[in-house]
């Protein structure tokens, strides 16, 4: 289960602010479930959850086994929404060094880097201990099929692909819109396989559509379990919403009373990815004319030996959100040593996780009383039901709350300032 703690706001908070906040968030989360707030034409993360297509489950799952067994190097070629999602599943759920063994996963197409791709095609063509090619296959994702970052990558990716490999039109699966955009000329052109993202789902609400579904499956994670997770959270929240509803009043009235900041700290690195892509939900959907509190990644207890300093003591204009994982899925004990000249015996017969459990409220403990309200998403285990859920609640929560902030928390209009200057700079024609 996925469980919100807000007792480290109460402090923070005046009881009308927080019944405002509240009346706010329930009449945004009727305009949700009517379709009657803004942008009702991108609801459709909602709607795959009450309809779920099965069939577009095991298809996915049997390429993705497919691609697993065949692949010894799968490129996720997207930015922002179309991989972000992916890869907070997949890191989520991998383990550190391969513990999922299979095809070995990279990104490409999310910055402009010619250094990378140029060290990425070096590390392609580098053959295997047995001195045979790497068998290569690409996921290029792309809504819009015209985003540069990703774009050019897949340009420079799909000539090796077709130079290196016969069969390189099997290799490369494209994910985008019914129709439109460049790549679905590249598609027709060399009949690569297609599968669809929805128009009504916008790219950081899709990593339960192919946008995410087929990398996580190629990563071995099993899909069905996290999309019904996903289902079982909505239902649920559709008859029980009081949970939800209370986390977005709490962000809400936390907002109005003057935050300008969301630092989103986790003590598990795992989760990291999950941060990531939950930083980039909130922060393009709520980042509206002059509103939002700006979401900052965190990875404790890394950070609090660089910014934690900041957090402890510097402008009070920020909460936090602790995600927390309330049973890993391994571990380790700190043994008793004879030589006991680190002092680390009063530890012994503890495990690793309670020490990083006490790190965790010890640090809460210390910025609550240093002026940071905290609030806590704890996951009781981390598995694919349980990422399942804890998605769908981000992706409901934040709709709720931009709604109550009266924006659009579906569109990202911000996001083409740079592209018009960074085309203009480079002489596009017609800009
Ligand atoms: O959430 C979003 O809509 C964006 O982050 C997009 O996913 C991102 O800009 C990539 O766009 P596209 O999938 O069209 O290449």
């Amino acid at each position: 289960m996925i469980h919100f703690d807000l007792s480290g706001t109460k402090s923070f908070l005046e009881n009308q602010s927080l019944e405002s906040a509240y009346a706010d968030v329930s009449q945004a989360f009727k305009e949700v479930q009517n379709k009657s707030g803004h942008g009702p034409e991108w609801l459709g993360w909602r709607d795959i959850l009450t309809s779920p297509n099965d069939a577009l489950l095991s298809e996915l799952d049997t390429l993705g086994s497919e691609i697993r067994e065949k692949a010894d190097v799968f490129i996720i070629c997207g930015i922002g929404g179309s991989y972000l999602g992916a890869r907070a599943v997949i890191d989520a759920l991998s383990g550190f060094f391969d513990r999922n063994k299979g095809p070995e996963i990279i990104y490409a197409g999310h910055q402009i880097s010619g250094t990378y791709l140029h060290d990425l095609l070096n590390y392609l063509k580098t053959p295997k201990a047995d001195g045979s090619q790497k068998s290569v296959y690409i996921n290029v994702i792309s809504k819009s099929g015209t985003t540069t970052e990703t774009a050019l990558a897949f340009r420079v990716l799909r000539k090796w692909m077709h130079n290196t490999f016969e069969d390189a039109s099997r290799r490369i699966v494209c994910t985008t819109s019914a129709s439109g955009g460049a790549l679905n000329k590249s598609i027709d052109r060399n009949s690569y396989k297609k599968f669809v993202l929805p128009d009504d789902v916008g790219g950081r609400f899709s990593v339960l559509t192919p946008v995410g579904l087929l990398p996580i499956a190629v990563a071995g994670i099993d899909i069905r379990a996290l999309f019904y997770g996903a289902v079982s959270a909505c239902k649920e929240i559709e008859s029980k919403p009081e949970d939800l509803l209370n986390y977005a009043a709490t962000r809400l009235a936390l907002y109005k009373s003057g935050k300008a900041m969301d630092m989103i700290a986790s003590f598990e690195p795992e989760l990291a990815g999950i941060g990531g892509w939950m930083q980039q939900l909130y922060g393009e959907s709520e980042g509206k004319n002059g509103k939002g509190m700006f979401p900052v990644l965190l990875s404790f207890s890394t950070d609090l030996h660089s910014v934690g300093q900041m957090v402890q003591d510097g402008q009070r204009n920020m909460m936090e959100t602790f995600l927390v994982l309330n049973n890993p899925a391994y571990g380790l004990n700190i043994d008793e040593e004879d030589d006991d000249s680190d002092g680390l015996n009063y530890l012994s017969g503890r495990s690793f996780h309670h020490v990083n459990q006490k790190a965790y409220e010890g640090t809460k403990e210390a910025h609550i009383s240093g002026g940071v309200p905290c609030v806590t998403i704890s996951m009781d285990k981390l598995d694919e039901e349980h990422l399942g859920r804890f998605i769908y609640i981000c992706e409901l929560a934040i709709a709720v709350y931009v709604y109550a902030l009266d924006e659009n928390p579906f569109d990202q209009p911000g996001v083409e300032d740079y592209k018009k200057a960074m085309f203009r700079l480079l002489g596009k024609p017609g800009n």
